[in-house]
Order: structure tokens, then C-alpha cells, then sequence
């Protein structure tokens, strides 16, 4: 198959492209397209012969449910069997934008689009770009991340070409993301809301909307086999970079101790011959000497952190490093959602450098 590229400009989107990808998605074909928080793999959310084929391009197990992108609240009702009130004041405070709820599905979502589940996630995407492809197309588009399952999300209309070319119709190329992290997933189907993903929506700015918002296991931590976690697709090892990557922290921060960790351990890997990435920040940076070092930013800023990250990890994927030592971010506002993915991708192996140590 020849992946069509093909570059939108923001400022003013060319409607006649736009009206090819909305045909494109109502013939069951597939798009990558541009959101506010990563690049989607787009394909019409009710046609499971086109849900199908986002399994099989992104290399994903198929129990693993997409999210239905919609334009507003107005298309919502079709796709869900009832909105709790939960909802209704999280639409009303976050969409659009970078917040997907689960919602039990109605007859209308196949169950290639849920992974087999009653249940289907929605999102109202903010970015222009989004917004016209789905008003174009007139049905829900059905978008994972458009990386190969287990890679890092693409922040960059060239990383979903590294990982689609040949597999896809066409990328819409908008340019970078704004976040860079993917959409934070709450579910309020339950008496208490529980929150499955991290993201830009943070806990905090989720709590002072709806009150109290539990953290789902995967959140916390590993989830051990046999284990179900809510979000299917937080059991799978994720946004994973070839290299192994190990997390380096002392109560959940940088601190002097942990640079002194990162450089040994650096010191060591070279010595044996391994080629070694380190993740810090602008505050740590001319710290390190040895090693691929790479900033994510300042730690003051921690959208640019969140911004920089899959990014970076991907370098270090071109780079063929061997290992990734990385500082740690604390768990609060967007630093959670950070975290969160760093120690996924990093399968959980954090270095907790304590006050014995
Ligand atoms: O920011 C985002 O959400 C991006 C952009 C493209 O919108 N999309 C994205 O999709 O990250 P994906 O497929 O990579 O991640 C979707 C996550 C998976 O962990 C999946 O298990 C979970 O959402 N999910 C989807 N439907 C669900 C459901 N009905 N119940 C629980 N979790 C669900
Ligand atoms: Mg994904």
C-alpha cells in the first residue's frame, strides 16, 4: 500500500484535503491524523471490518478497545446506552480537549471497536485538525496512538511514518502535537470515578470538577498476571524503547544522590562497552558528562517535559542505545502522567536511592 503524506497547514486548513480523508474513513480505510495530545490511526468507529484493520496495522492485540473521537457532545448520544451527570460536568468542563470517559455502549459501537466490551471510550478531541476530519467524515472516528503496538506515541507526523508507512492510506501531517502525552481516561461508570490513564487533564484539575477520583491499580503500579485492569491497554508494556530504560529517584524526585547514581551507572555500562542515554532536565543537565544526554526541558515547565518525552525516547530507538538512565518526576498535576509513562516504558524498574544507600 502507498501511504499518502500530505501537509496541513493550522492557520488555514485546506478543506478539499480534509474532504478526501473524511471519504477515505467513510469507505473503511485508515488516516493518521494530528490531535492535541499524540497522532491517532483513524478509521470509522462503526465498521468493524475498519476496526479490524487498526489492529492489524499497529500490530495490536485485538481485546485492547479504541477510542471513538466525536466532534462535540451533540454526537455522544448514539454511541452510549446512558450519560451519568459525572460526565455530563466533565464534558462540560474539558471537552473539547484531552479527556476520554467511558461510557456504557450502545447497539451502534460493534464490539471490534471496544475490544469486546459493553463499555466504549469517547473523546472530543480540541486540534483543528481533528475537529474537521470528524465533522467531514459525519461518523465517529475510532483512533488509537498511530505508533506499532508497544512503541512510543508519535508526537511527529514522521514518527507515524517510521511506524505506518505501507500500512495506512494517508498521514496528515499538522506538524508537532501540542501535549505530547496521550489523553487522560476516567471512568464514571461506577459510584466512584476512577481514573485509568494520566494526562493533561490532571487528578487534581479532575477532583476539583467532580470531587473524589480513585486511582486504578495500573495507575499505581504493575499489573501482576492474571490481574484485569480496567484499561485493557495498561497491562501491555507501552511506549517501550528498544534500550532498556531504568528510572532513577529519591521520593519520587532528582536530588544530588541520584545524579551521582545515574553517572556511576553510566560509568559502568560504558566501561563494559554499552552505549548509554540519560534522560535529565535543564536544571541537571550540566551535571552529566558521559553518555547520549538529553533534557526534556526545564523541570519548572513540566508541559515541555511532557512535550519532549516520546520524542526523546525515540531518538534514543535511531541512536540504538543500550541502556536509559532517567531522572523522575514527582507524581502530582502533570508530573503523574509523566511518570506514568516513564516507569511503563520503563517496565516498572525504578531505583529508589534511599537514605541507606
Ligand atoms: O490521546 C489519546 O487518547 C490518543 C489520541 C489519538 O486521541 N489515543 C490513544 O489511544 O491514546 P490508545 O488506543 O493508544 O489508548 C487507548 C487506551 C487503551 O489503554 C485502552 O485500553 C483504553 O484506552 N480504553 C479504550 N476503551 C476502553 C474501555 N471501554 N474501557 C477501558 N479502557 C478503554
Ligand atoms: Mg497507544
Amino acid at each position: 500500500m502507498n501511504t499518502k503524506v500530505v501537509k496541513i497547514e493550522r492557520e488555514k486548513i485546506n478543506d478539499q484535503i480534509l474532504l478526501e480523508a473524511a471519504r477515505m474513513i467513510r469507505e473503511g480505510r485508515l488516516i493518521a491524523f494530528p490531535t492535541e495530545t499524540v497522532y491517532g490511526l483513524g478509521a470509522n468507529a462503526l465498521d468493524p471490518e475498519a476496526a479490524k484493520k487498526i489492529y492489524a496495522a499497529k500490530g495490536r492485540p485485538s481485546d485492547n478497545p479504541l477510542i471513538a473521537h466525536i466532534a462535540g457532545p451533540e454526537d455522544l448520544p448514539p454511541l452510549v446506552a446512558k450519560i451519568p451527570d459525572t460526565a455530563k460536568r466533565l464534558m462540560d468542563a474539558f471537552w473539547p480537549g484531552p479527556l476520554t470517559i467511558i461510557f456504557p455502549k450502545s447497539n451502534n459501537v460493534p464490539y471490534e471497536t471496544t475490544g469486546g466490551l459493553d463499555t466504549v471510550a469517547v473523546r472530543s478531541p480540541k486540534d483543528c485538525i481533528a475537529q474537521r476530519l470528524i465533522q467531514l467524515a459525519g461518523v465517529p472516528i475510532a483512533a488509537p496512538s498511530a505508533n506499532t503496538s508497544g512503541r512510543p506515541s508519535p508526537t511527529l507526523a514522521e514518527h507515524v511514518y517510521q511506524d505506518m508507512n505501507g500500512k495506512i492510506d494517508m498521514i496528515l501531517d499538522g506538524g508537532a502535537v501540542g501535549i505530547g502525552v496521550e489523553s487522560t481516561i476516567i471512568d464514571v461508570s461506577g459510584s466512584v470515578p476512577i481514573l485509568l490513564r494520566p494526562g493533561a487533564v490532571t487528578l487534581e484539575m479532575l477532583e476539583e470538577t467532580i470531587g473524589d477520583v480513585e486511582l486504578d491499580q495500573a495507575v499505581l503500579g504493575p499489573v501482576s498476571q492474571g490481574q484485569k485492569p480496567k484499561a485493557p491497554g495498561m497491562k501491555y508494556r507501552h511506549y517501550a524503547p528498544r534500550a532498556e530504560l531504568i528510572l532513577v529517584e529519591e521520593e519520587g524526585t532528582v536530588s544530588d544522590k541520584v545524579i551521582t547514581i545515574i553517572k556511576e551507572l553510566t560509568e559502568e555500562k560504558s566501561r563494559q562497552g554499552a552505549k548509554v542515554g540519560i534522560i535529565c532536565t535543564d536544571e541537571t543537565v550540566s551535571q552529566y558528562t558521559q553518555g547520549v544526554i538529553r533534557s526534556l526541558g526545564s523541570r519548572m515547565r513540566e508541559e515541555t517535559i511532557a512535550h519532549n518525552l516520546f520524542a526523546v525516547l525515540r531518538e534514543f530507538d535511531e541512536l540504538e542505545v543500550d541502556y536509559i538512565f532517567s531522572e523522575s518526576f514527582p507524581e502530582s498535576h502533570l508530573g503523574q502522567a509523566i511518570r506514568n509513562r516513564l516507569t511503563k516504558a520503563a517496565g516498572y524498574h525504578v531505583i529508589e536511592v534511599g537514605e541507606n544507600k
